[in-house]
């Protein structure tokens, strides 16, 4: 598919069935990742991949209410950057996590985006440090985000072209 095809038809799925993530799929998601740009090319994120239902269930309560679909995703990648190591970990983490995102899409699986810096989780203390606590990444290593994968179990429309936010782009001047 076209890129632009391929971005128009992308969206947040949030929902999943039973069926099994490929690992071939799975290693192409995280290639995707690791192809991301990055300032001064530091790439200062690391990836923690869980498959291990129990301890999906146990991410699920890394957000205030809980997080369906972690409980319902074959697979969640847990991007965590080095703030030690770049001083735009943020961004370069955030480019990661697009291009997964659309891979995952690509690859006709469903993903979504679970922002994990600056949220609580169900017991109250941050969501980095209750995945901290679950997976063991080091105190200089800060949660990002974590991208649900799952074979979709939810069509969403996708974006019409001539419905973008045009009036948002300015030209030479804001
Ligand atoms: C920085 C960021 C944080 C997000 N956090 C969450 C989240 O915690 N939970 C969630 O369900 N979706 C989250 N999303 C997905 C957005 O809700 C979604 O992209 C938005 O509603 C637009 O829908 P679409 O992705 O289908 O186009 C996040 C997306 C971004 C870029």
């Amino acid at each position: 598919m076209e890129l632009l095809e391929l971005m128009r038809t992308r969206r947040s799925v949030r929902s999943y069935k039973d069926d099994a993530v490929s690992e071939e799929d799975i290693t192409k998601i995280l290639q995707a990742g690791m192809l991301s740009a990055s300032g001064k090319a530091i790439r200062p994120w690391d990836f923690i991949v869980v498959e291990d239902k129990v301890v999906l269930q146990k991410m699920a309560g890394c957000r205030a209410g809980s997080v369906k679909m972690l409980k319902e995703a074959a697979c969640a990648i847990v991007v965590v950057g080095n703030g030690d190591a770049s001083d735009v970990w943020i961004e370069d983490c955030s480019a990661v996590m697009s291009n997964m995102h659309l891979m995952a899409h690509a690859l006709g699986l469903g993903s979504c985006w679970v922002q994990g810096r600056l949220r609580k989780a169900d017991d109250r203390r941050d969501t980095e440090e209750y995945v901290r606590d679950i997976l063991g990444y080091p105190e200089n290593y800060k949660l990002l985000a974590i991208l649900t994968v799952g074979v979709p179990n939810e069509e969403k429309a996708a974006y019409e072209l001539d419905k973008l936010p045009v009036e948002k782009i300015h030209r030479e001047k804001f």
